[in-house]
């Protein structure tokens, strides 16, 4: 339990603060599926802090700073003797053998036997790779995010890893940026829930369990947010935004039990994230009581030097804010870094800054005891190796039960965004011959996304194409694939391919010779994650006239698109009879398409970011703050596109369809007026209208319409997805409170004002039934 009062102890100042986050998604885990998570907290263990002393006392300063390395499978393979000093942890190494072998050198052939930590990026699976978490926040199922850590956890353990850089959690309202796709969309509360679920999943109560790894929440802070959606970039906003934005799902995992983060690349208001003092120190160790360590990402700790750095072979530079590698050293250690990746300035330089009292004995120390810590909690000095040999670990890998929640997860993560035709062009007659076309059809690496993990390991049998998936479900079925998306890495041509060698008349004789069409379109993974910047949110290349080509032979066709961020459909909306947004699916990709487009699985999904009509409309959000002029596209002065004759986007958050209609009715409150610290229960009835079983995300949202800031005109504090069968009817519950319905201010305060709350339910960010109630002062 000392995790616990250590936290509730440090939350007594800042109540406020702890209510808001645990509150909140309290709201929405109530709502969930909580059963199938596991308790959050770790076991209180005073005799860890013991060991971990003990251990301490015995250090020279050189061991200690090796603690604080954190090295690449690279590195180490450059220098294997790294694992006898024994450095702190290694990333991306994930060959069993080789961990083992640095693993044993670390216990064996080092003065004090320390183990090492290995860590790696599964983010959405380890071998069984599910949807991109963008694609999982389209569930609005948070079992969906329990699952994907879940098995992901287990197969990473299976190799020897005992930590994992998730989840990620950037709330981000920028589409350009190409790391959009690792985490949950524009919203704090959804991103919130799913990083909760993803860490109780990874963890489960206790991680020194052998199937279990720690997890490390990251960009830590407002990696999301880079000007001009360029990755890496810097990033201006006020308190009031960083706190009611960006901060919530960093502190909802680490209230669920991370016990590690990472710090972001990004400068926040000109400090980067690795020499951010405030909100390493003060806001995530002190405010939120966070007792776990912090490592750097990539060479960040370098970065914080200026261009070209004093010392030239000393690697990447770029902020600024240090002039070489000793002050960078300094200022990340000072702000609160305790581990750093890949650069080893705190190794290198870490003797002559203590000599010199630039950075404290007692701040070493304190880095070295966080780390140690963890290593203590997750077993690794009683259990430092997988309990499976290499060769077992294999048989560990894409388990059935693994491989059928990867399907499931990828079908509720599809979001149907058109459905014209009467009767609906969608679901298609398997009966009837169906012609794949497209460049994203048959391709395996694709749908595994941008963070592939190992799941194109040797084998990409594994993964079942979009139209592997349909011919199993639809005899006959044939593919065509028109041209190629670009999967080059910059600099790239201008058409991000499918240009000039696109072969529609192969697309076109393929389609006559059918009787319906499945256009395979959308984006190669190369063009989004991390560092895939686009300034055109367009289908890349010629698909588009590829649309126009199909249409032209009048086959009835569907769009699926496969792609890592929101699109801009403005030029297909028209054309195409209806469109499935599917993701990147993971390694079921093509049996989970099948599925839902011959109607086995009713979509369910809804968009967790809003689609733009065009790029220029970027950043387009739906939890926007107001303007004394709101767009309104019949006159001029007010906040609207001189070019453009609409206000919002072409999709907006929260939306999607079914194959059958609902009905969203009779939002009721259990009162009218509310003590500051008391509840309100909203209910609303939700009514399958349609003749077919599916599934209704039913969205409550808040707006407190006068505050002494300007909030915003919507805020998702709610959502509950629910099966119905035709004709049935269900009316559901949500509480609200404080947390709810009070903000940040600019001075990090969490302040609940007196006033008018108006609730509003439905089944998208418009939804429009609405219900007030006063908060008393
Ligand atoms: C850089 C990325 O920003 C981060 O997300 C990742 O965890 C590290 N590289 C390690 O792969």
């Amino acid at each position: 339990m000392f995790r616990f009062s250590r936290r509730a102890a440090a939350a007594v100042s800042i109540v406020a603060i702890s209510a808001a986050a645990a509150g909140g998604v309290g709201a929405a885990t109530r709502s969930s599926d909580e059963a199938a998570l596991a308790p959050a907290r770790q076991p209180a263990d005073r005799a860890i802090e013991k060991r971990v002393n003990k251990l301490l006392k015995k250090m020279t300063l050189e061991e200690k700073l090796n603690q604080l390395t954190l090295l690449s499978d690279g590195q180490m393979k450059e220098n294997p003797a790294e694992a006898r000093k024994p450095v702190g942890a290694v990333f991306s190494e994930v060959d069993p053998a080789k961990i083992r072998a640095y693993q044993q050198d670390a216990v064996e052939n080092s003065r004090l036997g320390i183990p090492i930590l290995f860590a790696y990026d599964t983010i959405h699976g380890f071998r069984t790779i599910f949807p991109i978490p963008l694609g999982a926040a389209s569930s609005f199922d948070p079992a969906v995010a329990t699952d994907d850590h879940f098995f992901g956890a287990r197969e990473s353990a299976a190799v020897g890893l005992k930590q994992i850089y998730s989840p990620m959690v950037d709330v981000s309202h920028e589409p350009r940026w190409g790391r959009i796709s690792e985490a949950g969309g524009e919203d704090p509360y959804l991103n919130s829930v799913f990083a909760a679920a993803r860490v109780k999943a990874a963890q489960g109560g206790d991680y020194s369990a052998r199937d279990k790894v720690v997890t490390s929440v990251k960009h830590y802070a407002a990696y999301g947010q880079p000007e001009g959606g360029r990755d890496y970039g810097t990033t201006d906003m006020s308190e009031q935004r960083l706190r009611n934005l960006y901060l919530p799902p960093f502190k909802a995992a680490i209230d669920a039990g991370s016990d590690t983060v990472m710090c972001s690349f990004n400068a926040i208001n000109g400090v980067p994230g690795c020499a951010h003092r405030r909100l390493e120190t003060d806001v995530l160790k002190r405010e939120w009581g966070f007792d776990g360590f912090v490592e750097s990402d990539y060479t960040a700790v370098a970065e914080l030097r200026s261009c070209p750095p004093r010392i030239p072979d000393e690697g990447s530079c770029g902020h600024g804010v240090a002039g070489d590698g000793p002050e960078a050293a300094a200022r990340a250690l000072r702000a609160g870094t305790d581990s750093e990746m890949v650069s080893t300035f705190f190794r290198d330089y870490g003797e002559e800054l203590v000599a010199e009292g630039r950075v404290s004995m007692r701040r070493i120390d304190d880095a070295v005891r966080r780390i140690l810590r963890v290593k203590f909690r997750a077993g690794l000095f009683e259990n430092p190796y997988s309990q499976f040999t290499p060769e077992q670990a294999k048989a560990e890998m894409l388990k059935p039960d693994a491989v059928a929640a990867a399907r499931k997860a990828a079908g509720r993560s599809m979001v149907l965004l058109k459905n014209d035709g009467a009767p609906a062009t969608l679901p298609l007659d398997p009966g009837k011959k169906t012609a794949v076309i497209g460049p994203l059809g048959n391709s395996e690496r694709d749908m595994v996304g941008p963070w592939w993990g190992r799941g194109d390991d040797n084998s990409p049998a594994d993964i079942v194409t979009p139209f592997e998936g349909i011919a199993a479900q639809s005899a006959g079925a044939t593919f065509t694939e028109g041209c190629k998306v670009s999967r080059t890495e910059p600099p790239h041509d201008d058409a991000e391919g499918c240009g000039a060698e696109a072969n529609f008349a192969d697309a076109v004789a393929a389609a006559e010779a059918a009787d319906q069409v499945v256009l395979a379109l959308g984006e190669s993974r190369e063009m989004s994650g991390e560092a895939a910047v686009r300034s055109v949110l367009d289908l890349p290349g010629r698909q588009e006239e590829l649309i126009a080509a199909i249409k032209a032979t009048g086959k009835p066709f569907v769009v699926v698109l496969f792609n890592g961020r929101p699109l801009a459909l403005e030029n297909i909306v028209d054309t195409a009879p209806a469109i499935l947004e599917a993701w990147f699916p993971g390694v079921q990709a093509g049996n989970a398409v099948a599925d839902v487009v011959f109607g086995q699985v009713n979509p369910g999904g809804k968009l967790p970011a809003s689609f733009p009509r065009r790029v220029g409309q970027v950043p387009i959000y739906y939890n926007h703050e107001p303007t004394g002029r709101p767009c309104d596209v019949n006159s001029k002065y007010n906040s609207r596109y001189r070019d453009l004759p609409y206000c919002g986007p072409l999709y907006e958050f929260g939306f999607g369809l079914s194959y059958t209609t609902f009905e969203v009715t009779n939002l009721a409150l259990s009162s009218q007026s509310v003590a500051r610290s008391g509840r309100v229960t909203a209910s609303v009835d939700v009514a399958n209208t349609g003749s077919r079983a599916g599934d209704e995300v039913v969205q409550l949202y808040i707006n407190d319409p006068v505050a002494k800031i300007s909030q915003p005109v919507r805020r998702l504090r709610g959502f509950q997805r629910v099966t119905l069968a035709p004709g049935e009817k269900r009316t559901l519950t949500f509480t609200l409170d404080r947390s709810d319905w009070g903000f940040y201010d600019n001075k990090g305060r969490f302040v609940v004002e007196p006033g008018r709350i108006d609730v509003y339910a439905g089944n998208s960010s418009r939804a429009s039934l609405r219900q007030s109630f006063r908060v008393r002062r």
